[in-house]
């Protein structure tokens, strides 16, 4: 595929080559990149719904690449607070900017943002839908920590209805020959959808209610965040929170080279006497969103191949 000028919206989006070449330069640009690649170009930075990682790690890219970001983090102080739809508003920010970097808390939004922007536009998250630069570099940190994408059984715990960055992850996996073992308790299982493609694409998968029932098998355990901001009701919010807390005992009873992952922000699940073991990677998997979004920012913007 030739990325210059496309919108990165879903996963769905890209093939396995894809993906695979979007991780090698992600590679080559941890390993050194140009300070004025980007030189000249301006970033909008559209956070319509709270972040710490996503867009500091986009808004570090584009400053280690010699651009330049302009944006907001509050959609409060924009016009948006006057009534002007997200139409309007991305009809202006082309005219400012090289490229659109945009999280929404309306599932669609991405696509919608992409649909009238002329210029290319990344989904920084939308909603419970999809965070696919998340996923890139989820897929990053794992071929980093393990080595390879291939063949490895990993578990999937938590918020698994409202976690998009579950929903992007299990779909990029179906063309990894994984084994993807769903931990959740029915209330907050994967979504039927994703599950009927999984089947239909001939990936195995299981449901799991405890961690402890399939630790053994795992080689990664991806945790996630129950996510409060997506009930619709509070009390069941209250009822389900805190259901997985994994501590050092989850390390006698799974893999010695098991990888802790996490997207981030953790509440409580997982308790931080497992930061400084080696098997915890959730920081330095924090930290590869640099790599990943300087070689996505060159990529659309048409500097790398
Ligand atoms: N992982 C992630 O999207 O973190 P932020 O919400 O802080 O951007």
């Amino acid at each position: 595929m030739d990325f210059k000028g496309k919108d990165i919206i879903s996963i769905r989006d890209f093939c396995k080559k894809d993906i695979l070449h979007i991780l090698e330069v992600a590679k080559n640009m941890e390993e050194k990149s140009d300070p004025n690649l980007l030189s000249g170009k301006v970033m909008a930075s559209l956070f319509f719904e709270p972040s710490t990682r996503t867009r500091l790690s986009f808004e570090s890219a584009m400053n280690h690449l010699g651009g330049r970001v302009i944006g907001f983090a509050d959609a409060g102080v924009t016009s948006a607070s006057k009534g002007e739809t997200l139409w309007d508003t991305i009809k202006m920010v082309e005219q400012y900017s090289d490229v659109i970097v945009q999280r929404h808390l309306i599932e669609g939004a991405a696509r919608l943002a992409a649909e009238a922007a002329l210029i290319p536009v990344i989904n920084a998250g939308d909603g419970a839908n999809q965070h696919p630069t998340q996923t890139l570099l989820d897929l990053y940190t794992m071929l980093k920590t393990k080595g390879k994408l291939e063949g490895l059984n990993i578990g999937l715990c938590g918020d698994l209805k409202y976690g998009r960055t579950i929903h992007s992850l299990a779909i990029a996996m179906m063309d990894f020959k994984t084994k993807l073992y769903f931990i959740a308790p029915d209330e907050l299982q994967m979504p039927k959808v994703y599950l009927e493609e999984l089947k239909e694409k001939g990936v195995e998968f299981v449901k799991a209610k405890r961690i402890e029932d399939v630790s053994k098998e795992l080689d990664v355990l991806y945790m996630t965040r129950i996510q409060k901001e997506r009930f619709a009701d509070p009390i069941e919010y209250e009822r389900l929170k805190g259901v997985y807390q994994i501590g050092l005992d989850l390390l006698d009873i799974s893999k010695k080279d098991l990888k802790i992952m996490h997207p981030l922000p953790r509440v409580d699940e997982i308790k931080p006497e497992l930061d400084k073991t080696p098997n915890a990677v959730y920081f330095e998997q924090a930290g590869n969103g640099l790599h990943v979004r300087k070689a996505l920012l060159a990529l659309v913007l048409g500097k790398v191949k």
